[in-house]
């Protein structure tokens, strides 16, 4: 087992060697573009890391930590049309940089892309890869479609907020871990457990999203900081302040949450005040290390040498922490 770095570089390396801009280039240059821009590279990291700890050589996971990492940042182009961002990574977002006609079409293509990639594989594991791939890519949609509903609202639950994130982040997580061990022919109960780890580790993961879009460092974050906020997103801190707040904040909350003014900073101001002050910014961060610890747990479920297990919880320990 080597290092996470390692199979980030060497995951890096391979991208660049198999996507460039071909013609038409207005289809293809914003897919290289976005996908050259400094992401994290989670979810291709740990199609790697799951296929070497079931022992089989990560270069045979490459093909398919690509597609993820192509399905991923498919989600995000059409993610920020939806969502109205103009940021992405530190840089203009697909359509603030080209159209939002451009957005949809080059997604497109790279959700086919995505697909394509499976062709590499004999059957049975091209059909068992793109068959975990096809569920897990509608659920997405479901979550997404979820996201947007809740933004209209008023009456949306945490166990519905909770079932809209594993949707639409969480299960891609997930799906990444077993992608590796369906490489490495690893057995059902063994894609189970680390099928349950990425779910577990995906939800903490979109609660620190959520956590980042309030409280991130807008010179390091990549995005809009407070872009949940303006599009009066049903985050986990909206909720939880909603149930923690006293009455005259709930009010103000529910008030500013029906306004989209032209300059955001004072609703963004005041919200995170009320965030801060009803003690919600700190339950968060308990809820973020409570799905990691759960994580964790599933862990144990894993018949694979200490070591290797060690690694994949380094992995959750650094994405609890993390700041972008
Ligand atoms: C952003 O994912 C979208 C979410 C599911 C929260 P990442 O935070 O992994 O984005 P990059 O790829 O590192 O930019
Ligand atoms: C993104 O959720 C989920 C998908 C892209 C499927 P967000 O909308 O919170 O992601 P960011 O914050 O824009 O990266
Ligand atoms: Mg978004
Ligand atoms: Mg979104
Ligand atoms: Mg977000």
């Amino acid at each position: 087992m080597q290092s996470i770095e390692f199979y980030r570089s060497e995951f890096i390396s391979y991208l660049e060697k198999r996507v460039e801009t071909q013609e038409p280039r207005n289809l293809y240059e914003p897919i290289t573009y976005i996908l050259n821009l400094e992401g994290k590279r989670l979810r291709p990291v740990l199609v790697l890391m799951a296929a070497e700890i079931f022992e089989v050589d990560y270069k045979k996971a490459l093909d398919a930590a690509l597609s993820v990492e192509v399905f991923h940042n498919f989600s995000l182009v059409h993610d920020d049309i939806m969502d109205r961002a103009p940021l992405r990574r530190g840089k203009p977002s697909v359509h603030e940089k080209w159209n939002i006609n451009t957005g949809i079409l080059s997604g497109d293509a790279m959700l086919i892309v995505a697909y394509q990639l499976f062709e590499n594989y004999e059957n049975p594991m091209f059909r068992d890869l793109a068959k975990l791939f096809s569920k897990t890519a509608l659920e997405v949609c479901e979550g997404q479609q979820y996201d947007m509903d809740f933004e209209e609202r008023d009456d949306v639950t945490i166990p519905e907020y909770l079932k809209m994130i594993e949707y639409k982040t969480a299960v891609l997580v997930a799906a990444t871990l077993k992608m590796g061990a369906i490489v490495a022919k690893a057995p059902k109960d063994a894609q189970d457990a680390v099928y349950d780890f990425g779910l577990n580790l995906g939800i903490a993961f979109q609660i620190k999203d959520d956590f980042l879009d309030v409280f991130g460092d807008s010179e390091t974050f990549g995005k809009q900081v407070g872009g949940d906020i303006i599009e009066n997103k049903k985050t986990f801190l909206y909720l939880k302040a909603l149930e923690l707040a006293k009455p005259e904040q709930k009010k103000e909350l529910l008030d500013l949450y029906s306004i989209r003014p032209e300059d955001p900073t004072a609703k963004i101001n005041s919200i995170k005040e009320i965030f801060i002050d009803s003690g919600t910014a700190k339950i968060t961060e308990t809820a973020i290390e409570g799905y990691t610890q759960r994580a964790f747990k599933s862990l144990e479920r894993l018949d694979v040498p200490t070591d290797k297990k060690a690694s994949l919880q380094q992995f959750g320990e650094n994405l609890m922490r993390r700041q972008v």
